[in-house]
């Protein structure tokens, strides 16, 4: 029986079509993977729980994990990012799912605790909620080992786990799949990159003559200053890192502290992983430009200090769906996007699916790892192995029919050699 509550039923056929088109463009996750999984059911036996952005995407890798023989819990990992249509598809194919788009802080935590009461054998969390949530609410599934090991999703999920570790709070094994060279090189710089385009597309600017200010040259900071840079804007990048920075200027951008980028930015996008990265101030919030449009594309929604704004403004007037302009004091206007949280998945469908095909083909054979290995693991952060990440690079270019050069032994003995020299 399907265990679930979702928004609307009736979205069915809808998110069949949203997800056709992901598993067309998933040929590693949805194509490769699921059908070794149908044959081989490496997941048989095994409960799988994922707090992720219940999007089309995410329902291509739950739909693998079940092909696997594995019985699949999800709920969302963010309010706003939910597909209500791709969790009312999920359900009809024995998907059991908790999410729907809007839900309060205490509804999101009510959908992650359906999902632990299932007692799952493996978490996938995005932003470390469902995890923590364990640790507090469900040590029993940690103490009597029924959770074998854990993946995250996110930048901001792995930093808060390595912090939990620093504590010695994180009693699971735990997999930063974010940290895999298949995950964070391509989901984070090129999907947050071109989400940056479809984020702001109800706007109706052109970036074209615009100051866009991009907060961090990261992984997805850097890719979203040089999509707005290949639409014409002028991008000023801030940062705190000063090697970032420099990486930044010879990449040619200008760099510059936040307070000076303020009054002539029209557009401000951030994507750091940090808290008030414009400071929540009057000074500040004085500062911004009439018209200027706030963009997060950051896992949380403090980056923007958006509560502080809300305060501070006379008016709140929502212009369309998850677009609000905010009337300052001193008159001018500023629109603030998707309520300060990830405005990629809020305002669009979030990353191409042709991207997250990699990020969710490591999750799917993670989870075979981590079922085949489950008796080696002590709680901790543990490398994704490169022979995985590896295959998945692999298989994504087999999906495209490109082919690469393999090393003879001569030449993997001398990369791997110090004795030839001058
Ligand atoms: N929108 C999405 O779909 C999506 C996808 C992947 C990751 N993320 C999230 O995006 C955020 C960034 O991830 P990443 O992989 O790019 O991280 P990253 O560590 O590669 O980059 C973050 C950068 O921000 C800089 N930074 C930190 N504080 C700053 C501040 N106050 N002002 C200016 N710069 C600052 C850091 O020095 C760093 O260079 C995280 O919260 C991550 O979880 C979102």
């Amino acid at each position: 029986m399907v265990n679930f509550k979702i928004a609307d039923e009736s979205l069915a056929s809808k998110g069949d079509e949203a997800l056709y088109i992901a598993e067309n463009k998933m040929p590693v996750t949805a194509g490769i993977i699921r059908k070794r999984f149908e044959e081989e059911k490496p997941l048989k036996g095994i409960k799988i729980a994922g707090c992720l952005h219940v999007t089309k995407e995410t329902a291509n890798l739950a739909l693998t994990l079940q092909a696997g023989g594995a019985e699949v819990y999800l709920c969302g990992s963010n309010p706003l990012s939910t597909q209500d249509d791709v969790a009312a598809a999920l359900i009809k194919k024995g998907i059991n799912v908790f999410a729907w788009h809007g839900n309060t802080d205490e509804e999101f935590y009510w959908c992650i605790r359906e999902c632990l009461k299932e007692n799952p054998n493996i978490l996938i969390d995005d932003g470390a909620d469902m995890i923590v949530t364990a640790h507090k609410d469900f040590p029993e599934l940690i103490e009597n080992g029924t959770i074998i090991a854990c993946q995250e999703e996110t930048t901001t999920g792995v930093k808060r786990f390595q912090a939990m570790e620093k504590q010695g709070k994180l009693k699971v094994p735990l997999f930063p799949v974010n940290d895999a060279r298949c995950k964070n090189q391509f989901d984070n710089e090129l999907g947050t990159g071109q989400g940056v385009v479809a984020a702001i597309y109800g706007m109706h600017v052109l970036f074209a003559g615009k100051n866009v200010i991009v907060a961090g040259f990261g992984h997805c900071s850097s890719g979203m200053a040089l999509r707005a840079r290949g639409l014409g804007a002028n991008v000023i990048v801030t940062e705190v890192d000063p090697i970032k920075a420099l990486q930044a200027k010879f990449a040619g951008y200008q760099v510059m502290p936040i307070a000076d980028a303020l009054p002539i930015a029209d557009i401000i996008l951030t994507a750091t992983g940090c808290k008030h990265v414009i400071a929540p101030t009057k000074e500040m919030f004085d500062k911004l430009k009439d018209g200027v449009i706030l963009g997060n594309l950051g896992h949380f929604d403090i980056e923007i200090p958006t509560k502080e704004l809300y305060e501070y403004a006379k008016e709140i007037t929502p212009i369309r769906s998850d677009v609000e302009e905010l009337l300052m004091p001193n008159g001018k206007k500023v629109y603030l996007l998707a309520k300060g949280r990830l405005a990629n998945l809020v305002l669009s469908e979030g990353h191409p699916a042709e991207v997250m095909d990699m990020s969710f083909g490591l999750q799917s054979l993670m989870s075979e790892y981590i079922v085949k290995n489950k008796e080696s693991f002590k709680p901790g952060m543990i490398n994704i192995p490169v022979k995985i990440d590896d295959q998945v690079g692999f298989l994504k270019l087999q999906s495209m029919g490109v082919k690469i050069d393999t090393l003879t032994e001569e030449q993997y003995n001398y990369i791997h050699g110090f004795e030839e020299g001058t």
